[in-house]
């Protein structure tokens, strides 16, 4: 899919809005309970996010897969479920959801792995 990395890069730079408001909205509060959720949301939702973006525009052919369609979205519900799942866990309300979220969120990055070697001919100067 041609506009995979914008799609990556976009979702990334979503999450990273979403949880600066957060931030703010922990620092303004002063309770950073959630710290961890607001943490997790910034680190998978953005940073990862925007890694896989950036890769997959440096590596075009590695975007015109359905594994790489797949990888999106494992990494986006994977991503969207960690910041809830981790709050709900943090404030009592059951681990299920971040379970979840840890399983998709690894998947996703095994999808990442194989496609980094599987291509690793177009990594190297
Ligand atoms: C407007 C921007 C942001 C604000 C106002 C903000 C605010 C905060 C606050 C108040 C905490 C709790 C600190 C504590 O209790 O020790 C925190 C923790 C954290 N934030 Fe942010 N944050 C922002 C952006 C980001 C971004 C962009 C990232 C990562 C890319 C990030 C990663 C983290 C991490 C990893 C922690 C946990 C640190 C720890 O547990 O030691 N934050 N942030
Ligand atoms: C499947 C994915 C992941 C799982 C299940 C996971 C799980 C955890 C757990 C259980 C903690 C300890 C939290 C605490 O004691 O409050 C933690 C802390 C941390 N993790 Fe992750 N993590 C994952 C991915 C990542 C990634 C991709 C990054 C960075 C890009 C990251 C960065 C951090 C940081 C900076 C901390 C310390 C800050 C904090 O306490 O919130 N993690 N993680």
């Amino acid at each position: 899919m041609k506009a995979l990395p914008f799609w990556f890069i976009a979702v990334g730079v979503l999450f990273a809005l979403f949880g600066m408001a957060w931030g703010i909205q922990m620092a303004i509060s002063q309770d950073h309970t959630l710290a961890p959720a607001h943490a997790h949301n910034n680190l998978i939702g953005f940073v990862t996010m925007v890694i896989y973006g950036v890769y997959y525009k440096l590596v075009p052919a590695a975007a015109q897969t359905r594994l790489a369609l797949a990888h999106f979205w494992l990494a986006l519900v994977g991503a969207l479920s960690m910041g809830a799942g981790i709050a709900l866990a943090t404030t009592g309300q059951g681990e299920w959801l971040a379970q979840i979220a840890s399983i998709l969120t690894i998947l996703a990055m095994a999808v990442f792995v194989f496609t980094v070697f599987r291509n690793r001919a177009a990594l190297t100067v």
